[in-house]
């Protein structure tokens, strides 16, 4: 079998001094917000697997269905032998795509959780002891190089996640995303669907309280990396739809009003009672503006599979 490579891109100490300044801006600004990726330590990545068994968590089993359905199409669309995953958590559903890219050399799994990454690569070599897996500790919102693999290259950004991205920061990924191909190589990416509202909203506001457990989790890791005081049962978990933006919201309430220590930042934020923190966004998409977003970036938009049901799409797309 051959070994698991993990790659840092970023000095140990960058992590922190990118919190450090994402909670330094987003906590003194009106209104409060703070970026998505930081929900995501070991814990938070847990929390995100539970989420994709939730029954009205739709996503997962809906993007699940068209890699069974369409993944041998994919592999004879790319004959890909390089692999490179964008924010590739579990890599559970990357499996169908890996059993049917024949010519595969390597994967490369990025993400920001290194436990996510060294999980996932150990299970994944004892499926497919023969490939090269070689992990890339690093946030593809920052420019990354990759490893000097083979091509041609298929570079899969699943789940959805673009959605996490407001559309200025899309924009800026896809051009990183598009300057990290060759021409001809593909971009597989996976897209949420705009759907009626009691949809989204209960796909983001579980009964068990798994979501707002993952929500709160981010005062956790600021706690932690920064020694903040945040109380998360001060807290309350809210998920709403954004008719005009098509996304959903997640927000952090405060239920009172007070004071939260941030010493590492020498930071004192004061919050009235009912003041939110924006958390995430989720944004939802058609295809007509998925494929003007690509074409902006310089890929061609070739196939787009949707579920059964309509509620997810896939699409493939070729690096011009
Ligand atoms: N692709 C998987 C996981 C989605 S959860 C799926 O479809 O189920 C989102 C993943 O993206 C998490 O593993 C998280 O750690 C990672 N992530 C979020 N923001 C990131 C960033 N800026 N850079 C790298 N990884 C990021
Ligand atoms: C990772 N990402 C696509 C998830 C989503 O649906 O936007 C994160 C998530 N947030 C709440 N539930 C799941």
């Amino acid at each position: 079998m051959s070994p698991l490579t993990v790659t840092r891109t970023l000095p140990a100490d960058a992590t922190t001094a990118a919190l450090r300044a994402d909670v330094a801006h987003g906590l003194t600004r009106t209104p409060k917000q703070l970026p998505p990726k930081w929900f995501y330590d070991a814990r938070g990545s847990e929390l995100f697997d539970e989420i994709t068994t939730l029954p009205d968590y739709y996503p997962t089993r809906a993007e699940r269905e068209i890699l069974i359905t369409r993944s041998a199409e994919i592999a004879a669309a790319t004959g890909a032998r390089t692999l490179v995953e964008l924010g590739s958590g579990s890599s559970d559903k990357t499996r169908h795509l890996i059993a049917a890219l024949t010519d595969l050399h390597t994967y490369v799994p990025v993400d920001v959780s290194e436990t996510a990454l060294t999980a996932a690569g150990e299970s994944l070599l004892t499926l497919h002891p023969s490939l090269t897996v070689h992990a890339l500790v690093a946030d593809f919102q920052q420019g990354f190089a990759l490893p000097g693999t083979p091509g041609p290259r298929l570079l899969a950004f699943l789940g959805g996640t673009i959605g996490n991205l407001l559309p200025e920061e899309r924009a800026t990924f896809l051009r990183s995303a598009h300057d990290l191909l060759s021409p001809g190589d593909a971009l597989l990416l996976g897209t949420d669907l705009v759907k009626d509202e009691a949809t989204l909203v209960a796909a983001y506001d579980d009964p068990t309280g798994i979501t707002a457990e993952f929500n709160k989790n981010v005062l956790n890791v600021i706690n932690r990396e920064l020694e903040a005081d945040f109380d998360p049962a001060d807290f309350q978990h809210v998920a709403l739809w954004n008719a005009e933006r098509e996304w959903i919201e997640m927000r952090l309430r405060a239920t009172k009003e007070l004071t939260v220590k941030v010493p590492a930042l020498d930071l004192a934020v004061p919050f009235a009672e009912g003041e939110e923190i924006r958390t995430e966004i989720s944004a939802k998409f058609r295809e007509e503006g998925v494929r003007k977003e690509l074409g902006a970036a310089g890929f061609e938009l070739s196939r787009w599979w949707t579920d059964e049901a309509g509620r997810f799409a896939l699409s493939l797309s070729v690096r011009g």
